[in-house]
């Protein structure tokens, strides 16, 4: 099964992944953790320039987010789910339509077939969004990236993206709030996969 974990910054997404991967093992599962960006050694590297680089373009920082997901998808995702492991990966296509269309403004068209040929028609099985408003989410974070930087509007549009998503499929996407305890989130995200596998 495929799970990925999207959400505004600072919604605490990649904490509640940790439990529900700690957990998942501790009942016997063979569990892979991934995130976008930045799986494995070539994503690492492609992460340090999305999130620190300078004079980066929407359409750059587009086509580095799906180079990232095309490597994740190939070298990671898809060798774990065909060893039948429970796959959670942090971001994936979503955060693209969502960033790069929803907030930056390009067609989401376009990213959703972009997405397509990049994942190679993977999509997940469950996608877990933990709502959050930018002002409580950004107030969480300490050390602010190149996306995190961006206006508060940008980040209305990004939480606002995400929920016009999650609607358009609602059969894929289950919204957590994120604002609530730490454990609580991971103890939702927990029960959202365990129903599903
Ligand atoms: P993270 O710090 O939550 O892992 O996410 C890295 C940043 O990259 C975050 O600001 C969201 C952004 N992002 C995009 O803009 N497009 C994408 O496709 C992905 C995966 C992340």
């Amino acid at each position: 099964m495929f799970v990925t974990f999207e959400g505004p910054e600072g919604s605490g997404k990649s904490t509640a992944m940790r439990a529900v991967a700690k957990e998942l093992r501790a009942q016997g599962r063979e569990v892979v953790e991934t995130r976008e960006p930045g799986g494995g050694k070539t994503g690492a590297a492609v992460r340090e320039i999305l999130l620190h680089g300078e004079d980066i373009s929407r359409l750059t920082e587009t086509f580095l987010f799906l180079a990232d997901r095309s490597n994740n998808v190939k070298s990671i995702i898809k060798p774990a789910l065909e060893s039948g492991a429970v796959v959670l990966c942090d971001r994936h296509a979503d955060s693209t339509v969502v960033y790069q269309g929803h907030a930056r403004g390009m067609d989401l068209d376009t990213l959703r077939s972009l997405n397509s040929t990049a994942t190679d028609g993977l999509k997940p099985d469950l996608t877990i969004l933990i709502d959050l408003s930018p002002e409580v989410g950004l107030a969480r974070i300490e050390s602010k990236d190149r996306l995190d930087a961006e206006p508060i509007e940008f980040h209305q549009m990004v939480r606002q993206g995400f929920l016009d998503e999650a609607a358009r499929e609602p059969g894929r996407w289950h919204i957590i709030s994120g604002d609530q305890e730490p454990e609580e989130v991971a103890a939702e995200c927990l029960k959202a996969v365990t129903d599903r596998l």
